[in-house]
């Protein structure tokens, strides 16, 4: 209930949805410095299980948030690109991609500078370059990237049309755009029509309701027993809600089909 409440509240206006959802991460990223806790999506757990990525044995512990980041870089080739990871929070993701696709360049951009200095300190010997940003006004040239990449981060912002100028604006041509968030039903529709008015091309949409329902539920239990270790009694409550906990809204909404979760692939032509 009160989760729906907030919801609500925030839906009013689209700059104070922003500066909320800053605050928050920029709350987790200097109270909890726990090192091990590098990935903030909801993950991803392909419906046929003989589709199993092969992970070193470090990452395993991170299997379904790979996923999720596995499924939006493999949709390009990256080898050797110039790739941009907007909204990289904790940098596991934005490590991740480095480590696997041999990028050329790897940047993670974040507007919670907690969560920079975060990234700086947990990946210090990565290559990954964490930089303070905000997707709306990107910290980069014209036409300076092969590949922006973009996790589960997009409903957080005021503006998403902005966003997306952006992206069009730090994208060498023939360059990609490979996105991955939720929303519910109406302001879906709304996502679509700003994906088609972006000046960019739409390549592929696929609804992947379905592999992130089923990876909050193979992954329900080791998260309650996460969380359990890491938030006091006061937090458990409220952050369970936005971890997608089995019971909580957006588990339900999902569920349901009344929130949807996408991916896109779009190009720079
Ligand atoms: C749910 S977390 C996902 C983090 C990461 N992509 C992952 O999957 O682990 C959303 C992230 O988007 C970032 N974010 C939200 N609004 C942003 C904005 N306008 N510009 C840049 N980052 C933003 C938040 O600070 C947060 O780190």
């Amino acid at each position: 209930m009160a989760a729906r409440i907030f919801v609500s509240i925030l839906k009013i206006s689209p700059k104070f949805k922003k500066a909320v959802w800053k605050r928050i991460y920029q709350f987790l990223a200097s109270k909890y410095q726990t090192e091990d806790w590098t990935f903030m999506n909801y993950g991803f757990q392909s419906l046929n299980k003989s589709e199993r990525i092969e992970l070193k044995k470090e990452d395993e512990t991170n299997r379904f948030f790979i996923q999720l980041y596995n499924y939006v870089a493999s949709k390009v080739d990256l080898k050797n690109k110039r790739i941009l990871e907007v909204g990289s929070g904790r940098g596991g993701g934005a490590d991740y991609v480095d480590r696997y696709f041999q990028p050329s360049k790897m940047f993670g951009v974040d507007y919670s500078r907690n969560a920079i200095e975060f990234c700086n300190k947990v990946f210090k010997d990565s290559k990954v370059e964490y930089k303070l940003g905000d997707a709306e006004n990107l910290p980069f040239e014209n036409e300076s990237l092969d590949v922006v990449i973009n996790v589960e981060s997009s409903h957080c912002y005021a503006n998403v049309s902005a966003f997306f100028a952006e992206v069009n604006r730090v994208l060498k041509s023939g360059g990609y755009f490979s996105f991955a968030d939720f929303r519910d039903k109406e302001p879906f529709e709304d996502l679509k029509k700003d994906l088609a008015n972006s000046g960019l091309e739409i390549v592929k949409s696929t609804n992947i309701s379905k592999e992130v329902l089923r990876a909050l539920d193979d992954f329900n239990e080791e998260k309650m027993k996460r969380f359990g270790k890491m938030f006091g009694s006061w937090l458990k409550k409220p952050l369970s809600e936005f971890a997608g906990m089995k019971g909580s809204s957006i588990y339900e909404d999902l569920s349901n089909g009344n929130t949807l979760y996408y991916y896109y692939l779009l190009r720079k032509n």
